[in-house]
């Protein structure tokens, strides 16, 4: 049985004493059977690690250069994060892609930097609405699976996947159960293809997750979790959130 995992994308959201109260409260609010993640923005990742320190929940970074080292101002190296103990690096989200024009190369890039310094990188994906209406959310999906499926070869199995419809993302639109359960059935399939421990693998849905639409999309059989956006900057949202990942 796979563990479900609610991760928070603070996105670049966020300020010193917001964090302090926000963390404090969540963690308040644990125990859970699910796995719990926050993953905030770069300046805020030890602060995080040490509010963190001796909880359930673990933390993460929102990206990771796909370079080792050197002469690539402003960005953060995989191995700065592991050397903090930072647990997940979030690759490929569909804002990195629209607004830093990162290709599917680049996503599978950055996503075996982090896992050759023992990050786990929660790997995006997603069409946009004009994909979706114009029928090519399978090509899109798989696609962009595949290139990070060819680069990380039999490491793929230790990678998250998160679908995330772009369509859906900051919109209070989210995809139905139906609708999201179908693209994590596809993902699955293209994974099993390309690994036998595909089964194990968690796949995560994120797109205006919110406390009232999180148990219906939990219960589909390919969601093991979410990537949670907006809801997961309200204490009392991402809380009832993380208790509706319990495995029933
Ligand atoms: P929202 O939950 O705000 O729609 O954001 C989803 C997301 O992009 C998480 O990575």
């Amino acid at each position: 049985m796979r563990t479900r995992l609610v991760v928070g994308n603070w996105k670049m959201n966020g300020s010193r004493a917001a964090n302090a109260a926000l963390l404090q409260a969540v963690r308040a609010s644990g125990p859970w059977t699910a796995e719990v993640a926050v993953c905030v923005p770069a300046p805020y990742l030890v602060e995080t690690a040490l509010a963190l320190q001796g909880s359930m929940m673990s933390w993460g970074a929102q990206d990771c250069s796909a370079h080792e080292a050197g002469a690539y101002t402003g960005e953060v190296a995989a191995s700065m994060l592991a050397e903090f103990g930072c647990r997940y690096a979030i690759v490929g989200h569909s804002e990195r892609r629209a607004y830093h024009g990162e290709s599917d190369q680049v996503v599978a890039d950055k996503a075996k930097r982090a896992l050759a310094h023992g990050l786990t990188p929660i790997v995006c994906v997603g069409e946009t609405l004009a994909q979706r209406e114009a029928g090519e959310t399978e090509a899109v999906v798989k696609r962009q699976m595949s290139a990070v499926i060819r680069t990380l070869e039999h490491c793929i199995s230790q990678v998250v996947v998160a679908y995330e419809p772009v369509w859906a993302i900051g919109t209070g639109r989210t995809a139905s159960p139906a609708q999201a359960q179908a693209v994590h059935a596809l993902l699955r399939g293209q994974l099993l293809a390309a690994t036998e421990k595909a089964a194990q693998m968690r796949l995560l849905y994120g797109g205006s997750v919110k406390a009232d639409n999180a148990p219906a999309l939990f219960a589909e059989p390919d969601i093991d979790g979410g990537l949670i956006g907006g809801a997961s900057l309200v204490a009392t949202e991402f809380a009832a959130i993380c208790r509706a990942a319990a495995r029933p």
